[in-house]
């Protein structure tokens, strides 16, 4: 479903990105790891249109979409939550929700927006309490539901996630956990970046490392786990379910 070929990305002098290559397949959560600044969101923002690669391709369903602005990719079927929770802080929850399910929206005939918009913060576990508050009122966690129930307003065929989980409690991630394997059940494909291998773990199919701007490693969750030069540069001792 996704194919990135070769991207490259530099900021100034640095090398966020070098030569990396990816690919999702339909259906599937993949899983994206690594240190801090090894280039993740930078690779999450080329996919969504955020920023242009300076060099390779990022193909979606065969079509290139490396060139495409970020409003056309959310068109095509890609949407992002990002790891810098955004919003519009003076629109309430609701309306923050509105503007995903009017993204581009041609038929009149579709559910209400306005029903379909509850739907969606009700399926992230947003409280009703909370569906009238100015975003800007919001705590970082229910801000990222907004998020995720906006970027679901879009009816994306791959979505991309960029710490969905940070800041939650252990039970709270589990519910999150629940909510990812939900949206993939409704045949969503996710790509999804996390530090909590835990998550990672419980989650993913397969699982991409970048260190310093290039791929180290792919594979299931286990291999990569097991991996000496990931076990090095990121976990730093080999994870086990049974130690956190
Ligand atoms: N817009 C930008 N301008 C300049 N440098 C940037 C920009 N975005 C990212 N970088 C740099 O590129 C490198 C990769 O950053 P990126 O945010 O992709 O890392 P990351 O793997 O998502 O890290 P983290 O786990 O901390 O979120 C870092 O050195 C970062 O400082
Ligand atoms: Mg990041």
């Amino acid at each position: 479903m996704l194919k990135c070929i070769a991207v490259s990305k530099k900021f100034g002098g640095l090398n966020a990105l070098k030569n990396v290559d990816l690919i999702v397949n339909k259906n599937e959560i993949a899983g994206l790891v690594g240190p801090n600044g090894s280039g993740k969101s930078t690779l999450l923002n080329i996919i969504s249109g955020v920023y242009k690669p300076d060099s390779g391709k990022v193909l979606f369903m065969n079509e290139d979409i490396s060139k495409l602005p970020a409003h056309l990719v959310c068109s095509k079927g890609i949407t992002k939550t990002s790891q810098a929770v955004q919003s519009f802080p003076h629109m309430t929850s609701i309306e923050n929700v509105l503007s995903g399910v009017l993204f581009g929206r041609k038929e009149v005939k579709e559910q209400d927006p306005l029903d379909k918009a509850k739907e969606l913060l009700d399926f992230v576990g947003l409280g009703k309490e909370k569906l009238n508050i100015a975003a800007r009122n919001l705590n970082v966690v229910e801000l990222r539901r907004v998020q995720l129930a906006r970027a679901l307003a879009t009816a994306p065929k791959l979505l991309l996630l960029d710490e969905l989980l940070t800041g939650l409690t252990p039970k709270e991630s589990d519910e999150a956990i629940a909510l990812v394997k939900l949206i993939r059940k409704q045949g969503i494909t996710i790509l999804i970046v996390e530090h909590v291998m835990r998550v990672i773990m419980g989650l993913c199919d397969r699982v991409t490392v970048l260190h310093h701007g290039e791929k180290i490693c792919e594979g299931t969750p286990g291999e990569v786990c097991n991996d000496k030069s990931v076990v090095k540069v990121y976990l730093g001792k080999k994870f086990s379910f049974y130690e956190d």
